[in-house]
């Protein structure tokens, strides 16, 4: 009986297209790769447990449970994006790409870690630009190149700040060149290559300039965009008091898509989130791309929008709802609605004159004499990254998530489902799951009255590439274990 139900979901993965195709970048807009849709990010960085809960053995992408129970949290919120800042290449991340994607969610990596060689280090950035750091490196692109919903890899977080080197811009501006040798002799597709920077305002113009000019001897050093992380936009600001209509003006005249890698100040609790009209208002998404909101999961510094108890039990913070509140009001034809202006920018020539800061007691680093390639660097390039494990899309199926969810006045949120998807997630399109006041005993979050022993019947599902499918080691079975018909 069973065998048979799954076999006709088998049989529809034929002709079930892959969820999300893949974004590129055209002028100063991400866009779809098939239809041309411009793509705002509409996002949350992803980083349970906060930057000390990753190891060489468990990244936030590893954990199928867990991932599973955010996705499903996620679809709900209406969120489109995640990024994830450490990532061990070592470890399999096909279920959890799998599970994002199949939800409608994009994935933005940060390619370092903070362990020993996985990242540059901003005090002498010579002495960690070499092969060690490298493997770190194209690691994480062998590990994701395969997936579509990768939007696009950091090079770096906040390298440069007021205590990086005068020289790390020339250094980071060669990690991105080499990234993009990399992906481009690699990879199957273009992956954007982008830098994601600290709010100081001294000298954020210089650092988007230093990125984005053209540079003609080498032109695979230019960033494909530009993050920012910023936190100005505290309580119920508006436009002008926080700082967001300066940084409008100043990001205009970018050449590659602008974004908030991270926001969302929580100096006023809760937060209200009423920045969010403003990021994809009218005026805005002409110079941002939308933004991610810092963070996903509630550890000591108190950003989270879902606070996980334990593996079984999570809440939603009044942070999730707020959010949510928000984003439901946004008008999505015009977010997603692509303009022929923004996409016909062109790039300056890289020049002296670009740089402001060039003088003075902190001066911005204003030559692009970038450091040459390490030798055994440029073989990787050439030859790709000896035993480098690459992922593969896996199915996955639609279904009730195992945990049980209390939204934060402790009500039960009863029937969360993980929706297998055919596009980009959207605000208040899969608003599953509804409070109730009753504390059910019965223990069992499955709704559905047709299924039996525990398993949830697909009601869409996911194959992509031809990729053979696995079982995902749920322990309640909550996965499909298609990879036996096969
Ligand atoms: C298109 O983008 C340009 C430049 O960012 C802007 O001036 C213009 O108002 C936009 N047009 C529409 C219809 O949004
Ligand atoms: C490439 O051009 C830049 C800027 O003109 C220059 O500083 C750098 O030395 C050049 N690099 C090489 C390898 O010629």
């Amino acid at each position: 009986m069973i065998y048979t139900r799954l076999f006709a979901s088998l049989c529809a993965l034929a002709s079930t297209a892959a969820a999300l195709t893949p974004l590129e970048v055209n002028g100063k807009d991400f866009v779809d790769s098939k239809t041309k849709d411009r793509f705002q990010i509409i996002g949350v960085d992803y980083q349970p447990g906060g930057s000390s809960g990753f190891t060489k053995k468990l990244d936030p992408l590893s954990d199928a449970d867990a991932c599973l129970r955010d996705a499903a949290l996620m679809q709900r919120l209406g969120i489109n994006t995640i990024r994830i800042y450490n990532l061990e290449p070592s470890l399999n991340h096909d279920e959890c790409a799998s599970i994002f994607n199949a939800a409608g969610i994009y994935m933005i990596l940060d390619v370092s870690n903070p362990l020993a060689g996985g990242y540059l280090d901003r005090s002498q950035p010579w002495t960690t630009y070499s092969a060690i750091y490298y493997k770190q490196v194209f690691g994480v692109i062998e590990g994701f190149k395969n997936y579509d919903n990768v939007l696009g890899f950091f090079a770096g977080n906040e390298v440069i700040n007021e205590d990086a080197h005068y020289v790390v811009p020339r250094y980071m501006r060669a990690v991105v060149r080499d990234m993009k040798d990399y992906i481009a002799k690699n990879a199957k597709r273009a992956i954007p290559v982008g830098y994601s920077a600290a709010d100081i305002r001294d000298i954020l113009m210089d650092t988007i300039h230093y990125f984005e000019c053209d540079l003609k001897n080498s032109t695979s050093s230019r960033a494909d965009f530009f993050g920012l992380n910023s936190y100005s936009w505290c309580g119920d600001a508006s436009y002008k008091t926080s700082g967001f209509e300066d940084l409008t003006g100043d990001f205009a005249d970018a050449t590659i898509p602008v974004f908030f890698s991270e926001y969302g100040c929580n100096e006023v609790k809760p937060r209200i989130f009423t920045e969010v009209q403003a990021i994809y208002g009218e005026e805005m998404t002409q110079a941002f791309s939308g933004g991610l909101v810092y963070e996903w999961t509630q550890e000591d510094n108190e950003y989270g929008l879902i606070k996980i108890k334990d593996s079984k039990t999570v809440t939603t913070l009044v942070d999730y709802d707020n959010f949510q509140k928000q984003l439901n009001k946004l008008d999505m034809d015009r977010i997603m609605s692509s303009n022929a202006t923004q996409a016909n920018v062109k790039a300056e020539e890289c020049s002296v004159s670009l740089i402001t800061r060039a003088k003075g007691s902190q001066p911005f680093y204003n030559a692009w004499d970038l450091p040459e390639v390490p030798p055994k660097v440029a073989d990787y390039i050439k030859n790709g990254l000896p035993d480098a494990p690459v992922g593969k899309f896996v199915s996955v199926s639609s279904t009730t998530i195992p945990q049980k969810v209390f939204d934060h006045t402790g009500k039960e949120i009863t029937n969360i489902k993980f929706e297998v998807k055919s596009g980009v997630n959207t605000p208040s399109s899969s608003n599953s799951g509804s409070s109730t006041s009753s504390s059910s005993s019965s223990g069992s979050s499955s709704s559905s009255g047709s299924s039996s022993s525990g398993t949830s019947t697909p009601t869409n599902a996911a194959s992509l590439n031809g990729a053979p499918s696995l079982a995902l080691g749920g322990a309640g079975g909550f996965f499909m274990l298609l990879a036996s018909l096969l």
